[in-house]
């Protein structure tokens, strides 16, 4: 039988972040990466474009023989999982309720960096307050920040300074935590580090996603029965080029990585709109 694996996709190398913690709790398991490098950032475009954009990489997915789909992108998550979940065959798990879990777990001033988008959904406020209603949580959306990332400027000095404008009005709440509510912020890290008080926790949802996967795949049985999973599986919209100089550094290895052509999927009226999971 032909070797099924775990789907895994963002806008672009944000959802290395939650390539990096699969591989690392699930190590058995086969992974198909999925960059839209061609229509990044997500954070900016609006909740319909979102989920065309999920439901075309989804139904790619199924094609090539996808057993589960990690949404590494907390946009799609906040926007999308509640609309797809029922229009594919697979689990289908998203970042936000895995983070805001986290959260809440030791923090009572919860700040959120996020994308535009997401924070405007207001997924992350819901799930936290869903969970612990008394856990105060303020949201602040980072539009600079992906295009930053992407374009390998983590080390610029306008970096620091936009990173200290979007943490200001969270230090003056006094926030004790601190989520990466985009999988590209983790890469931003040693920034934003050095930007916090040293008791403010930072939590990467990425940790806690790949936990609640390896709980799904063993509770429906679906964990891969062969010893030996093939290496990660890397395609992207855009230029193969540019996502393989930026993927390689921050992963350490050399990767070989395809251009992948979407199928056309017809826009489908929207009939559940998402805030979660
Ligand atoms: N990394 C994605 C997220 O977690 C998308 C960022 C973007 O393309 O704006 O939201």
């Amino acid at each position: 039988m032909q070797q099924q694996h775990i789907g895994v996709f963002d806008s672009g190398v944000g959802g290395l972040t939650v390539l990096q913690a699969l591989r690392h709790t699930l190590p058995g398991e086969s992974i198909l990466y999925f960059g839209d490098t061609a229509r990044l950032p997500y954070g900016t475009r609006t909740p319909e474009e979102i989920i065309q954009f999920v439901r075309e990489i989804l139904t790619w997915m199924m094609a090539e023989n996808t057993k589960m789909v990690i949404m590494a992108c907390n946009t799609s998550s906040a926007l999308a999982l509640d609309v797809v979940r029922a229009e594919f065959p697979v689990p289908i798990l998203g970042l936000i309720l895995p983070g805001a879990k986290a959260a809440v777990q030791r923090g009572r001033r919860v700040g959120v960096i996020a994308t535009p988008a997401t924070v405007a959904s207001g997924a992350y406020g819901q799930a936290i307050h869903e969970i612990d209603p008394t856990v105060a949580v303020w949201q602040v959306g980072c539009p600079e920040f992906v295009p930053l990332i992407e374009g390998d400027r983590l080390h610029d000095p306008y970096t620091q300074t936009i990173a200290a404008q979007y943490l200001q009005p969270l230090l003056d709440q006094g926030i004790d935590t601190l989520v990466y509510g985009c999988t590209h912020y983790p890469h931003l890290a040693p920034v934003l580090r050095r930007l916090l008080p040293p008791t403010v926790r930072c939590i990467n949802p990425a940790t806690f996603v790949a936990e609640a996967a390896a709980q799904e795949l063993q509770a429906l049985g679906l964990q891969n029965p062969h010893p030996h999973p093939k290496p990660t599986r890397f395609g992207v919209s855009g230029d193969p080029a540019t996502f393989t100089h930026l993927a390689q550094k921050w992963l350490g290895y050399s990767l070989n990585v395809e251009n992948v052509h979407l199928p056309t999927v017809q826009t489908k009226p929207v009939t559940a709109q998402s805030v979660d999971v």
